[in-house]
């Protein structure tokens, strides 16, 4: 497995919010993380991330240890973080953007390029010397990919992409991650929209108060009516 979770147990000062979560992203697959609102999922990633460090259990991302390491250094071993709020940089161009997101890394094959970002998101290449701040919402997501990717993960974090985007943008932002999971990007996804994950994943879990409530293929969610109505909204 490229990212194993192990028995995790995160906390914010007292509250005690993931509760034993284990879960594995193999290498190039596309795995989403479901359930209602306040259960954990952002801060599965935020631990995953290094943003918070759980307290108990263990996180191996191609077999080291990476529980406790600051987030840059796990960015550079190959983890890339998209979180909800999109961070781009309002005053820069797109191209600055783009460049803020190069991290040193070792040994790696078909890095990405600004050139090989604007093959892959041309809209980006049209607003190449435009602010971030004057992009549209989804021009600003495909930035904020775009700027990850230069930083050639091996496994990407993404938290609920499609928020308050409109349909249309949703469907591009599901066409754009399924590419990057092409290009052999392994994915970590959170999203509220079951039929976005589903069409997205294989595998899924569903997450409820702090644990792993469900874990099996998207077909077999499918079929298990008891989990939907308990933890999805169905
Ligand atoms: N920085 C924080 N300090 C204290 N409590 C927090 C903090 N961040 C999140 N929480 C709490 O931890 C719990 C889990 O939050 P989290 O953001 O991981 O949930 P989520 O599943 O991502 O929810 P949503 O679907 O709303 O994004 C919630 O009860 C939330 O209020
Ligand atoms: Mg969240």
């Amino acid at each position: 497995m490229l990212l194993e979770v192990t028995e995790n147990h995160t906390y914010y000062g007292k509250s005690h919010i993931l509760q034993g979560v284990s879960l594995a992203v193999d290498q190039g697959e596309t795995v989403t993380l479901l359930g209602r609102n306040g259960v954990g999922k952002s801060t599965i990633l935020k631990s995953i991330g290094g943003l918070v460090h759980p307290r108990r259990g263990s996180i191996t991302f191609k077999g080291q240890n990476i529980l406790g390491m600051r987030p840059y250094k796990i960015c550079r071993l190959g983890i890339g973080y998209i979180p909800e709020e999109r961070r781009i940089f309002p005053k820069l161009t797109v191209r600055q953007n783009l460049l803020v997101g190069i991290k040193p890394r070792y040994k790696v094959d078909n890095p990405w390029t600004i050139d090989r970002v604007y093959d892959f998101f041309p809209k980006l290449r049209e607003r190449d010397g435009q602010r971030g701040g004057n992009l549209s919402g989804g021009e600003q997501q495909m930035l904020t990919i775009g700027r990850t990717l230069m930083g050639n993960p091996e496994l990407i974090l993404v938290d609920e992409p499609t928020e308050g985007l409109a349909p249309l943008l949703v469907d591009m932002v599901v066409h754009i991650l399924k590419s990057v999971n092409q290009e052999g990007v392994a994915v970590l996804l959170v999203e509220h929209a079951m039929d976005v994950a589903l069409e997205l994943a294989k595998r899924t879990y569903v997450v409820s108060k702090g644990r792993v409530v469900f874990n099996g293929t998207c077909d077999e969610l499918l079929a298990n009516e008891e989990v939907k109505r308990k933890y999805l909204e169905v």
